[in-house]
């Protein structure tokens, strides 16, 4: 079986990083508390950002990934390459379920850039952190 080749590098993730670290100044969490910004770059260079928005409820709650996915796929946009997320953290966020599968449908394979806000962070492919997906490719 050939083994996928691990995600070391890729290029021109500081840039989104930097985007999303500015996008989570925007977060609307009161009740978390826990701000998390998100930038998702198209294959033309374009980059669309998110943050995670909160709702009394609860279940409303909106991640900063899909904040970003939704208002790219609204504006029409298609084709990405990578996204990054940043918190203010130690233990970096990585997408949650709900938004792999959002992630893997709208994106595909793309770069995965987790950051905090002192610059440490770790990328992976998405293929990575969604093994085995379901998708368009089963129905
Ligand atoms: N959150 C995100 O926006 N993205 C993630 O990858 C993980 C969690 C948000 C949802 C909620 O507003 C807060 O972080 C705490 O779960």
């Amino acid at each position: 079986m050939r083994r996928r080749a691990r995600a070391r590098r890729a290029p021109g993730l500081a840039e989104i990083s930097r985007l999303a670290r500015a996008a989570r100044e925007s977060a609307h969490a009161p009740f978390s508390g826990f701000k998390v910004g998100a930038a998702l770059r198209a294959k033309t260079g374009e980059v669309v950002t998110g943050c995670n928005v909160e709702n009394a409820s609860y279940g409303l709650t909106m991640c900063a990934e899909r904040v970003a996915v939704f208002k790219a796929v609204s504006e029409k946009m298609r084709g990405f390459d990578a996204i990054a997320v940043v918190v203010d953290s130690s233990h970096l966020a990585a997408p949650c379920g709900p938004c792999r599968q959002i992630l893997w449908e709208f994106c595909g394979d793309i770069w995965v850039r987790m950051e905090n806000l002192r610059g440490r962070g770790v990328t992976r492919r998405m293929s990575e952190l969604l093994p085995m997906p379901f998708d368009q490719g089963n129905l």
